[in-house]
């Protein structure tokens, strides 16, 4: 049987309750399994039968790691779309760029709604359902928002999301509203908004699925199952993610740590987290040595990691300790123009998912990762999450970031002399 434990003073909880905190000393929640009896009865070959499978609950590319995510639950609980099942895209261009030889991206704006999240939502609507609860809640810079509407409408839930006033993504506040969760933008910023939600939520009634809730973090570590599974097991030597709450970094570590323990993997990779210059607690923590968090008023044009007191801190120090990890920080020019060399790839991704490959690149500069080192960068976000800012990159609107890499948007009449004009090649290629 799963517990629920404090990471600071052990004290634990059965599964049954509605709690995500400790009572005592304030501590972040674990879900905690029981791998001992897991040990040599789960193994890689568990995992590789059901892969493509057509039937719930291992369709998911979350629940194929069932053992791992929540062994106990009632399978006619678990409410999934699927997600996960995300593509790994070996990108030799980027690696050029970045100086590296194999970097490969995954992309978890291929989920469902278009970003992670669902990865944990499918956990956490879950455990709604399994406590019996009717509403969930969350505040967001918006892509959990878009995941929890829509999986909360999925289950027959009621949403509830709170959105800061400003800086948020088109796509992310259309998809709450459309999915139809009740949508309120509050006149402060993000972390202003979680102590909202978890106070209201408290007093209400009302189930909070921000990532301080250790379901949430049980899903969200089936990206390293997946992407290391994708790799046929064999361990990459770098992850490098964005981090704003800091959840998905404190996922990926108790996740690695689960696979070595029981022995699906044979070494750890080392954890590269990447933070926007202008939200970045941790990295100023980390050239601290990690002494304590102090909190910042945040501001990037990454929104959605536009995040200055991240609840997942602990846990995110826990992992880089587990990973000999290490923090970086890139700025909004690099990881715009990072952002439009993964774009014109024709993959694409989000904003703060470009904090991926500029934080790569710089880390190579910096000596820290080697060239002949096999990278995994995690892109966390859709390219349509936030439309408005890729026209204004390209046409050089954007207030103190240069377009380095424009793809100039032309207009013609409907002339076949104009049309030949334009269309008579003269501009470089982006990777040269
Ligand atoms: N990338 C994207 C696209 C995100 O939406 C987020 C977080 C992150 C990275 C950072 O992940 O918080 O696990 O460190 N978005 C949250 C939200 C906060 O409300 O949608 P993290």
């Amino acid at each position: 049987m799963s517990i629920l434990q404090c990471m600071d003073c052990a004290r634990q909880y059965p599964i049954t309750e509605v709690i995500y905190t400790c009572t005592d000393c304030g501590g972040l929640l674990d879900l905690v399994h029981d791998l001992d009896h897991m040990r040599g009865r789960i193994t890689r070959e568990t995992f590789d039968q059901r892969l493509g499978s057509l039937d719930s609950p291992y369709f998911s590319g979350v629940w194929r790691y069932k053992e791992l995510i929540y062994p106990d639950v009632d399978e006619a609980l678990i409410v999934t779309r699927p997600e996960g099942n995300t593509n790994l895209y070996r990108l030799p261009k980027l690696a050029q760029w970045a100086g590296v030889d194999r970097l490969y991206f995954k992309h978890e704006g291929e989920n469902p709604t278009g970003s992670f999240k669902d990865r944990g939502m499918t956990g956490g609507v879950t455990q709604a359902r399994v406590l019996g609860m009717k509403r969930v809640a969350c505040a967001s810079t918006g892509n959990t928002s878009a995941s929890l509407a829509a999986y909360a409408a999925f289950a027959g839930l009621e949403g509830v999301v709170f959105f800061q006033n400003t800086q948020i993504a088109a796509g992310k506040l259309a998809q709450a509203i459309a999915y139809g969760a009740t949508a309120i933008r509050i006149d402060a910023d993000f972390d202003k908004n979680l102590e909202l939600v978890r106070e209201v939520s408290n007093k209400l009634g009302i189930y909070v699925l921000n990532s301080v809730n250790p379901f949430r973090l049980e899903g969200q570590k089936s990206i390293m199952f997946e992407a290391i599974q994708q790799l046929r097991w064999q361990v990459p030597d770098w992850i490098v993610v964005p981090g704003g709450n800091l959840g998905n970094s404190s996922a990926f570590g108790k996740g690695l740590v689960e696979l070595h323990t029981l022995g699906l993997i044979d070494r750890l990779p080392r954890l590269a987290i990447i933070q926007a210059e202008g939200a970045s607690p941790l990295y100023q923590a980390y050239q601290r040595g990690l002494d304590r968090l102090e909190p910042m008023k945040a501001n990037t044009i990454a929104t959605a990691i536009k995040i200055g007191n991240p609840v997942n801190y602990p846990k995110a120090v826990r992992a880089l300790h587990a990973t000999d990890g290490v923090v970086e920080q890139v700025s909004d020019q690099e990881i715009m123009d990072a952002k439009a060399l993964i774009d014109a790839t024709g993959v694409g991704c989000e904003p703060a998912s470009a904090c991926s490959l500029a934080g790569v690149r710089k880390l190579v500069d910096q000596g820290v990762i080697r060239q002949d080192e096999v990278v995994v960068g995690i892109l966390t976000g859709h390219v349509l999450k936030d439309p408005e800012v890729i026209i204004d990159y390209h046409n050089n609107d954007l207030e103190n970031i240069t377009a380095h890499y424009p793809n100039r948007l032309y207009a013609a009449e409907a002339s076949i002399e104009q049309l030949s004009r334009i269309l008579t090649p003269e501009n470089e290629s982006l990777f040269a």
